[in-house]
C-alpha cells in the first residue's frame, strides 16, 4: 500500500504538521473536506486511517489529497519508526470522525494500529471529532471514556444533532468540517497542550434582536453577530461546554457548540438568563434593542389614504446585562458586557465605557469604539476591556477571534 515516509515526515519550513487520524464510520468522507482546508491553509498533512475507514474512504483519496503516503498499520517503513515518529512531530492531531470504538481504545491506551499508536506517543494537542448513533453516544460506556480523554486533556468535541446515516435523527452528527477546521487553527494558534476551559460552561449570546411591528416589519440593528460567534468558537476551542443564544444570525453553527435561535430581547432574555442559571461566565455580545413596540400588528398595517404615518408607540425592553450582573444567580459566574461606544460632548469612549460598566455591575465591559460604523460586519477589531476591579487592558486591531481570546484570558483569570 506504501512505499515510503509514511513516518512522521519532519516539519516542512515552519508548516504546522497536523496529523489526521480517520476511524471507520460513514462521516469518513468528510474528513476529505477537513483535509483539504488544511492542504489549502498551508498546513502539512499526515493522513492515517484506520482499516474500517479505508472501507469507506480508499488510501489513495487520502494519498491524493494530502500528497503523501498513506498507511493504517504500524507494519509499513518500520525502518522509519512510524508508530513513534508520526505522533512525536505532530503539532496536532485531530481524529475526525472518532468512532466510539475509536474513542474506547483511545481511553484505554490500546495501541493496535497506527492511529492509536499515534495518539499513545503525540504530545501535542489532541482534537477528536466524535461521530455515531445517539444510542452509542449516550451510552454510559463512551461517556465514560470521554470523560476520561477529556480528564487527560483531549479536547473531544460534541457532536451536532440532526440527520444520521440512516431515516434517524438525533445527536451524534460529524459538526461541518468547516468549522472543525476552525476549532483546529484556534487550537492550533495558541499552541497550548491543555484546554484552559475544560470543564467549564459558558453562555455567549450573539447577534441583534428585532422587535416586530407587524409580521413583515421591525426594528433591529446592524450586530453581524461575528464577534460573538468567534467567543462561542473560541471558548469550545478551549474545552468549554458552550450555549451560544444567536439572534437573528445567518452564520453556520460553531463545532461542538449548542446554538439556541431567538428573535426578540424577551426571547433573548429568557434563553440567556435560563443558561446562566449553570453558567460558569455570561458574555454579552449581543445587542438586544432597548425598546419594543407597545403593540404588535397581527397583520401589515397598511398605508393610511390621508398620507399620515401611524403612530409609533415604544416601550424599554429589560436590561439582561444588568439584571445578570445584579441577581448573580449563581455566585462567582464571570459576566462579561460589551458597549459600542462613539463618545459624545459628556465623554470620551472610555469615559463612557467606565460609567457603563459601573452602572451595569458586570465584572468585564469590552469596549469598542464604533465612530464610522467600524466594526458591524468586519473580520477584525479592536477594544479596551475593562473590569470591574480596575484593570484595563488594550486589545490592539486583530481577528475577532483574537479579541475572543483576550477576553476568555480575562474571564479565566477572574474565574474562582
Ligand atoms: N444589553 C442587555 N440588554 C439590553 C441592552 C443591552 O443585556 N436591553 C447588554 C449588551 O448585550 C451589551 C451591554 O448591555 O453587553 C451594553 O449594551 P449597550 O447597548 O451599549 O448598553 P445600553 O444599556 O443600551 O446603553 P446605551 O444607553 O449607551 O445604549
Amino acid at each position: 500500500m506504501t512505499t515510503d515516509a509514511t513516518a512522521g515526515t519532519p516539519n516542512q519550513g515552519s508548516r504546522p504538521h497536523v496529523v489526521l487520524g480517520v476511524s471507520g464510520g460513514i462521516a469518513a468522507y468528510k474528513a476529505c473536506e477537513l483535509l483539504r482546508r488544511f492542504t489549502e491553509s498551508g498546513h502539512d498533512v499526515t493522513v492515517v486511517p484506520t482499516a474500517a475507514a479505508l472501507r469507506f474512504v480508499g488510501a489513495d483519496t487520502w494519498a491524493a489529497l494530502s500528497g503523501k503516503p498513506v498507511s493504517a498499520e504500524v507494519w509499513h517503513d518500520v525502518h522509519q519508526v512510524p508508530h513513534v515518529r508520526i505522533g512525536q512531530t505532530a503539532d496536532l492531531v485531530v481524529v475526525a470522525p472518532a468512532t466510539a470504538d475509536l474513542l474506547a481504545k483511545a481511553a484505554h491506551g490500546l495501541a493496535d494500529d497506527l492511529l492509536t499508536n499515534t495518539l499513545l506517543t503525540a504530545r501535542c494537542p489532541v482534537v477528536l471529532a466524535p461521530a455515531m448513533h445517539t444510542e452509542m453516544w449516550e451510552h454510559a460506556a463512551t461517556a465514560a471514556n470521554v470523560a476520561t480523554l477529556r480528564s487527560r486533556g483531549a479536547l473531544v468535541i460534541e457532536p451536532a444533532e440532526g440527520r444520521l446515516t440512516g431515516a434517524d435523527t438525533g445527536k451524534g452528527r460529524l459538526p461541518d468540517p468547516i468549522e472543525i477546521f476552525e476549532v483546529c487553527r484556534e487550537v492550533l494558534s495558541r499552541g497550548v497542550a491543555a484546554p484552559d476551559l475544560a470543564g467549564r460552561t459558558v453562555v455567549v449570546s450573539a447577534g441583534g434582536t428585532r422587535e416586530y411591528l407587524d409580521p413583515v416589519r421591525f426594528l433591529g440593528n446592524r450586530s453581524s453577530g461575528l464577534q460573538g460567534y468567534a467567543l462561542a468558537r473560541t471558548a469550545a476551542s478551549r474545552g468549554a461546554e458552550v450555549t451560544l443564544v444567536a439572534a437573528n444570525v445567518s452564520l453556520p453553527d460553531p463545532a461542538g457548540v449548542k446554538v439556541v435561535r431567538v428573535e426578540t430581547t424577551a426571547e433573548l432574555r429568557d434563553a440567556v438568563v435560563g443558561a446562566a442559571a449553570g453558567a460558569d461566565a455570561v458574555v454579552m455580545a449581543a445587542a438586544p434593542a432597548d425598546f419594543r413596540p407597545v403593540a404588535t400588528s397581527g397583520t401589515k398595517i397598511k398605508k393610511a389614504p390621508d398620507g399620515s404615518a401611524p403612530p409609533l408607540e415604544l416601550t424599554q425592553n429589560p436590561d439582561i446585562l444588568h439584571e445578570l450582573s445584579t441577581d448573580r444567580v449563581r455566585p462567582g459566574a464571570v459576566i462579561v458586557g460589551f458597549a459600542a461606544e462613539t463618545g459624545d460632548d459628556t465623554g470620551s469612549v472610555l469615559e463612557l465605557g467606565r460609567a457603563k460598566l459601573a452602572r451595569k455591575g458586570c465584572d468585564l465591559l469590552v469596549v469598542n469604539d464604533v465612530t464610522g460604523g467600524a466594526v458591524f460586519g468586519a473580520p477584525d477589531n479592536q477594544a479596551v476591556i475593562l473590569a470591574a476591579d480596575g484593570a484595563a487592558v488594550d486589545v490592539p486591531l486583530g481577528s475577532k477571534a483574537a479579541l475572543a481570546h483576550a477576553i476568555w484570558d480575562q474571564v479565566v483569570a477572574r474565574m474562582p
